[in-house]
């Protein structure tokens, strides 16, 4: 998806805007552009790129306080220059930037051809511009000339847009997230919250249908029928400014190595070693719910779709009912059956992902109950669910997601031991599972410590026309994470399949010196893992092992990664880490920009 920023109050637009948009960039970074009012004119400036190439091709300085920022994901139309934004109308009384997808573009697209304005770009969003600078043409005022496009549109979007001559700015969301700071005496647009906190920690975050007109200093929200909103301030925790790089390589580089700070973040004050228990506050799960929910389903895409997964598996496993995951986009259309009783669980980072949106809508329509599983605090997920678990990872700002996967898992595990508790997990059993969880950040820096020899197994995955990553139960799912990690930074294909089921066919996969990753710590299902091991070495595999520290199975890996040994149930906490490593430095190696991967986006807020 694309990062929105805008900007009315007294100081210089241009500076504020590139600022925002290099906190917004993990959003999509295809191409990107802004544009200033410098008094007499609206200054434009675009490029194919990111904010690095924007900056090479700016002016020196705008005079001007009063702008918008765009950094694209496209969606509609190739990255071009002609298609980054800010779009303008052909008078140049509109100039605009918008996050998200008008579906019945080309309808309108076409009908303004019959008026004779034709547009420049491929985009939906130009043609917006066009439709509110002819009701403009009309006598409408903005507010009005916005309301009427917005009102013929299908589709989402976040949208700020600015008029030639007029000292203000009118914003719109629809689908896709937007939020205004309220400064002293000025006013700041994003798509999120990472760049406000910078000016500000009083924010407001538009809903569905709202349009916000900014004066200097002062804004105000009507709905789609004109109603006044009243605006509903939240203060943001200053947290969440943005992580400096600081003397890391890179974010992705960073975030792994914070995950055994994120991972105590995410645990303090939820667990409960006297009864064995886990405690979510926000999730308000009273124990007659728990007891009576026939079965779990969970939501997610990507990486968090992995977590469910896990979480899916532990539920089962303590909980004893049913659970299932489901891909956000999958679920949304495929008319599942929906159990007022059941818990529903929508995980996410950024808590902005469309496909989970729309699954969590379809869900309430039906009368679920959803709890998200977020990291980012007043997002759009956290929100709609209303209650839920802030996973505490903080910003993640790397692409690739790594210390909220493992939060993530974190927050499931904890869910899992409650509802457990609430029925056959005994009292000793909770204890020691959450004493371990508790141990876990202290065995994640032991192992970040001393990392073995990735060095090793980047050599042999550089050289790879594909990976297979082999795993059982709780590592099968996490071979799938290894799998998207490699895939992300590398562009490697990579396959993750159970390691029983591998000889059903992806075995024929095999060449000589092949790299297979095989994920095998010390539980119930490593002997049956052995023996997927034994069958690709005999067909010539060069096998990547990742095991627990002294066990003897070291000597069977052509590379073997140790861990600390944990908890069984805890077990992708450690075995996954030595895999972001694996797929971080074989990125590095290969040259790819590790933390804005090509084609990718941080959460997708369009379907
Ligand atoms: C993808 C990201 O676009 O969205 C993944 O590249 C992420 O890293 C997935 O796991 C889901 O995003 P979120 O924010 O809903 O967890």
């Amino acid at each position: 998806m694309c990062g929105i920023f805008g900007y009315l109050g007294h100081q210089q637009a241009l500076p504020i805007l590139v600022e925002g948009l290099r906190r917004l960039e993990y959003r999509g970074y295809d191409s990107i552009g802004v544009a200033v009012d410098d008094g007499e004119t609206i200054q434009t400036h675009k490029t194919v790129g990111k904010v690095s190439d924007l900056k090479s091709i700016l002016p020196a300085s705008i005079d001007g306080t009063l702008g918008i920022a765009h950094t694209r994901w496209a969606t509609h139309g190739g990255v071009t220059q002609a298609n980054a934004h800010p779009h303008a109308s052909e008078n140049g009384t509109v100039h605009l930037v918008h996050n998200g997808i008008i579906e019945n573009f080309q309808q309108l697209r076409k009908s303004l051809s019959k008026r004779g304005v034709e547009c420049k770009s491929e985009t939906d969003s130009e043609v917006l511009a066009h439709m509110m600078a002819l009701e403009l043409e009309k006598g409408a005022e903005p507010l009005d000339a916005v309301l009427s496009t917005l009102r013929r549109l299908r589709g989402t979007w976040g949208l700020c847009i600015m008029f030639k001559e007029l000292d203000m700015l009118v914003c719109a969301r629809n689908g896709s997230p937007l939020i205004i700071g309220q400064g002293e005496g000025e006013t700041f647009v994003s798509s999120d919250p990472h760049p406000l906190t910078a000016h500000t920690q009083r924010v407001v975050y538009l809903e569905d249908g709202d349009v916000a007109v900014i004066h200097r200093g002062s804004f105000n929200i009507t709905s789609m029928k004109g109603h006044s909103v009243e605006p509903n301030i939240t203060v943001l925790d200053e947290a969440w400014g943005e992580a400096e790089l600081g003397d890391a390589p890179h974010y992705m580089y960073k975030e792994i190595h914070e995950q055994p700070d994120a991972l105590r973040q995410c645990i303090a004050g939820r667990v409960d070693r006297e009864m064995g228990t886990g405690r979510l506050g926000g999730m308000g799960l009273d124990h007659s719910t728990l007891i009576q929910a026939p079965h779990v389903r969970l939501l997610g895409c990507g990486t968090a779709a992995y977590a469910a997964q896990i979480g899916q598996m532990l539920i089962e496993k303590m909980g004893r009912i049913p659970a299932v995951t489901h891909i956000s986009s999958e679920f949304r259309n495929n008319d599942t059956v929906i159990n007022p009783k059941a818990i529903y669980l929508a995980v996410s980072q950024s808590g902005e992902t469309a496909d989970t949106i729309s699954a969590i809508k379809e869900i309430k329509l039906k009368g679920g109950q959803v709890f998200g599983v977020v990291n980012v605090v007043g997002s759009t997920i956290a929100r709609l669910c209303g209650k839920g678990v802030y996973i505490h990872s903080g910003p993640e700002q790397s692409v690739a997601s790594t210390k909220a996967f493992t939060n993530m898992v974190a927050a499931l595990t904890i869910f899992a031991t409650q509802l457990g508790r609430t029925r056959h997990l005994s009292k000793d059993e909770g204890r020691e599972l959450m004493q371990a969880l508790q141990q876990t950040p202290h065995l994640m820096e032991t192992y970040l410590e001393d990392i073995g020899p990735i060095d090793e197994a980047v050599s042999l995955l550089c050289e790879a026309n594909s990976v297979l990553f082999l795993g059982r139960g709780l590592s099968a799912t996490v071979a799938k994470e290894g799998a998207l990690k490699l895939m992300e930074l590398a562009y490697i294909p990579c396959l993750a399949y159970p390691a029983g089921e591998m000889k059903h066919g992806p075995i024929a996969l095999l060449e000589e010196g092949s790299p297979v990753v095989v994920i095998a710590p010390n539980d119930h299902l490593k002997e049956k893992t052995m023996s997927a091991l034994h069958e690709v070495k005999a067909r010539g595999a060069k096998v990547i092992l990742i095991h627990e520290q002294g066990d003897a199975i070291a000597s069977e890996g052509d590379v073997s990664i140790a861990v600390p040994a944990v908890h069984p149930a805890l077990t992708p906490l450690l075995t996954v880490l030595p895999l972001q490593l694996m797929a971080y430095y074989t990125a590095v190696r290969l040259g790819r920009d590790v933390d804005r991967p090509r084609n990718l986006a941080k959460s997708v807020t369009v379907e």
